[in-house]
């Protein structure tokens, strides 16, 4: 037995794993940098093709990158028939982040460059896996619904071609921008849980695919990638902006959560969320969408009321609070939010996979022993 007992670090909260330039979390100003770049002018300025081809390249790309990203892009949006037949056999109930993790994992044998790890052949995996995603996500919306899935359309840009085949229809030039700064906000946010699943898978050099596959796994819990679509039910229970405070008080009093409030790293306003809040204004202005103006009426008054009280102790509303008023403006189902989630996400986890390749350390944390030793052994015949 040890005769000192070592730090044990619960959910290796605080510990620093790696180094990064990807992603850059000021939890007390409420800032957040894409490599070095202000959020608020990367979801101004930027396409969700541009943050990828940053994250990937650490640097902006001149238009002709740009334009040879998104052509990469578009060639390899469309899934394998087999990956589809395999989807059309699952239970039309499951969950669609399982079907997104059965359909990550089904399209593992074809890539052509599985068995090469070089940087060159997993950035080109980076891209193919991008471009798949947004496609398996909308075929389920479809397949589940006992309809055929909608093929990719190639004039289309990332955001845009999937809401064409989740619905059939290309979105107008507002909904797809909604869209697009929508999977801006979402594609990287440092060494969080499912980053960290795919940086131990990608260690051990297994590859790409099984690296995205955990991160798709861990994404699934309530406790990392589900809060919007609570948040966003929360506000539908809440139905009139007279209840707000009522709700909160009895919800606080019971010692219950605010869904999209509060967050490990931000202890200031969210800078996501904020974004957030304006496309939910804009939606509801612009759209006359009578249902977001009320939802978004209601989440002003929970957001003045939480702040009121509990602003002090830094709880404030975080990227899951606005989002699924925006989703749910544009025709998405709450069950697709986590899967939207990943549609961005994977950018962040296969740069994150990039980067620790580049001086890969294989990921073995150790455990404190608490069991017995020198057991007497009975054979079972004995017992
Ligand atoms: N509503 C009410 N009180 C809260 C909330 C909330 N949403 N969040 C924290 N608190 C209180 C908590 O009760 C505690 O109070 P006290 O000090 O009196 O015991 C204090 O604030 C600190 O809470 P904590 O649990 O120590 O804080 P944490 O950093 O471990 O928790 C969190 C972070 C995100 C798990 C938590 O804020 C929470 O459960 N929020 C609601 C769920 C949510 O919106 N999650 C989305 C996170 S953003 C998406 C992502 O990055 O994955």
């Amino acid at each position: 037995q040890l005769s000192q007992q070592p730090e044990i670090h619960k959910g290796l909260d605080g510990i620093i794993v790696a180094t990064s330039k990807l992603s850059y979390i000021d939890g007390a100003q409420g800032k957040l940098y894409y490599y070095g770049y202000r959020i608020e002018d990367i979801a101004e300025h930027a396409s969700f093709e541009e943050v990828a081809y940053l994250f990937w390249n650490g640097k902006l790309p001149t238009k002709s990158e740009l334009e040879e990203l998104k052509n990469m892009l578009k060639e390899n949006r469309k899934l394998p028939q087999e990956v589809i037949d395999i989807m059309k056999k699952l239970p039309k109930n499951s969950h669609p982040m399982d079907v997104l993790k059965t359909a990550v994992a089904a399209l593992t044998p074809f890539d052509p460059e599985i068995d090469d790890n070089s940087h060159e052949a997993n950035y080109r995996k980076a891209i193919r896996l991008t471009a798949k995603f947004p496609t398996i996500v909308a075929a389920w919306h479809n397949i589940r619904e006992g309809r055929e899935p909608i093929d990719p359309n190639p004039n289309l840009d990332h955001a845009a071609n999937f809401l064409y085949m989740m619905f059939g229809e290309e979105p107008d030039e507002f909904k797809a921008r909604t869209m697009d700064v929508a999977l801006i906000l979402h594609a990287e946010h440092g060494m969080n849980a499912s980053t960290f699943s795919c940086i131990v898978t990608a260690s051990t050099l297994s590859d790409m695919y099984s690296a995205i596959t955990s991160g798709v796994a861990t994404l699934k819990g309530p406790l990392h990638g589900g809060a919007n679509e609570r948040a966003l039910k929360m506000l539908k229970e809440i139905g009139d902006v007279s209840n707000v405070e009522k709700y909160i008080d009895e919800k606080l009093a019971k010692k219950e959560r605010i869904m999209g409030f509060g967050h490990r790293v931000y202890k200031a306003y969210d800078p996501r969320a904020r974004i957030f809040k304006s496309y939910v204004e804009k939606i509801a202005e612009m759209t006359g969408d009578e249902e977001a103006r009320k939802l978004f009426e209601i989440a002003r008054k929970v957001e003045e009321v939480m702040i009121a009280k509990l602003g002090h102790k830094g709880i404030f509303p975080n990227i899951d609070f606005y989002s699924g008023i925006v989703y749910n403006a544009l025709g998405i189902p709450s069950d697709l939010f986590t899967p939207i989630f990943a549609i961005a996400r994977v950018v962040g986890w296969t740069a994150h996979v990039l980067e620790y390749l580049q001086e890969n350390r294989l990921v073995r944390p150790r455990q404190l022993y608490v069991g017995e030793l020198d057991r007497e052994f009975i054979p079972i015949d004995k017992r």
